[in-house]
């Protein structure tokens, strides 16, 4: 039986910090409060000439190195991203095109948000196990800072610029377990940004990201519990069997009801939050690779990977990493 390996993982952080204490000078808000409200301390954001494609390079780089495998050796590069370099060819097709891999599969996922990673390793965990492949790149890339309304301190606040890479490989050993994925467009007014190109003008309501925080805050942790039970049936696990939940960084309070639900204390949580904000899809493999770049994440370990975003979308995957 094939599984999918995690054999090389990269990040990319803009080197500008925005901190709370500089956000206080251009809006009406405090570190008080966002600290308070979301765990929040700063955010990385990218400069003018950086982009979704060039984080992606550097993350994808990385991991490589650290996979230490060459770009000829990828079968597929999948990219999730609500903040694509070009609406087509896809942010996937130009990293390729860096890379200098021609031939090989390579699309992005671009509207499935915060979801969009764990929607992409699923994925290439599908074409890995049927044997179609044997190395996919899979990342997470966002320049969130170019759709979030500066003007809007709900918003504002919030959100990251970054790029994280994971490379799998077939392997005959457990890796990824199982993925679990969902979506629920009844709740599509939740959190959108409208297609700008429909229209020949455009609101500014149109232009950036539109968020009922409230609603998202409440829909999330009702349904990562569920998807929790689901992913630890699906593998007959218990609670006490994982080791580590890398979630999607959107809020402090999300994840500590998540490691709550999950009977796992908070120093076996890999959180980015803290320093790098939400960086939408780019948020679970940026999280991933500090804690495994840093060691606290072992070969070994049993790992549950959440994400939930626009659509609602949402899934999960367990690995033994
Ligand atoms: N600074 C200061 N005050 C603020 C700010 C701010 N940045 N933002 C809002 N406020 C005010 C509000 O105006 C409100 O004031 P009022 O009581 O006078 O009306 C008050 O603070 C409380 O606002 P709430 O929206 O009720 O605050 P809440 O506790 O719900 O926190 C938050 C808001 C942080 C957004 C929270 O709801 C949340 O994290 N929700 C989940 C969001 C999420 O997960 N987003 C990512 C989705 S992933 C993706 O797909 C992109």
């Amino acid at each position: 039986m094939k599984y999918s390996q995690i054999i090389g993982t990269g990040g990319y952080l803009p080197e500008k910090i925005l901190t709370n204490f500089d956000l206080e000078k251009i809006m009406d808000t405090s570190h008080q409060w966002i600290v308070e409200r979301t765990g929040i301390h700063q955010r990385h954001i990218a400069a003018a000439n950086e982009t979704a494609l060039t984080m992606a390079e550097q993350a994808a780089r990385a991991a490589l190195s650290t996979a230490n495998i060459s770009p000829a050796d990828i079968g597929m590069i999948i990219i999730a991203t609500t903040t694509p370099e070009k609406i087509f060819p896809s942010t996937a097709c130009l990293l390729q095109q860096r890379l200098g891999i021609a031939g090989c599969p390579a699309f992005d996922l671009n509207s499935i948000a915060c979801a969009g990673f764990v929607y992409a390793l699923s994925i290439a965990d599908q074409f890995i196990r049927q044997g179609a492949i044997n190395n996919a790149l899979v990342i997470g890339s966002e320049v969130m800072s170019r759709i979030v309304d500066w003007n809007d301190r709900t918003t504002a606040v919030l959100f990251g610029d970054g790029a994280g890479a994971v490379l799998l490989s077939s392997t005959e050993k457990p890796g990824i377990l199982s993925t679990h994925l969902h979506a629920d467009g009844t709740h599509k007014d939740v959190l959108f940004l409208d297609n700008t190109m429909r229209k020949p003008t455009a609101l500014d309501t149109e232009l950036y990201m539109q968020m009922n925080g409230k609603q998202l805050f409440k829909l999330s942790v009702n349904i990562l519990g569920q998807l929790f039970d689901e992913t630890l049936a699906a593998n007959h696990l218990q609670k006490s069997d994982i080791d580590w939940l890398v979630p999607h960084q959107a809020n402090i309070r999300i994840i500590e009801a998540m490691a709550k639900k999950l009977d796992l204390p908070m120093d076996r949580v890999a959180i980015t939050l803290n320093e790098q904000g939400n960086t939408s899809a780019a948020s679970i493999p940026l999280a991933l690779d500090k804690a495994i770049r840093d060691q606290r994440i072992k070969r070994g370990d049993t790992l549950m990977l959440e994400g939930f975003g626009g659509g609602l979308a949402w899934g999960s995957a367990l690995i033994k990493y």
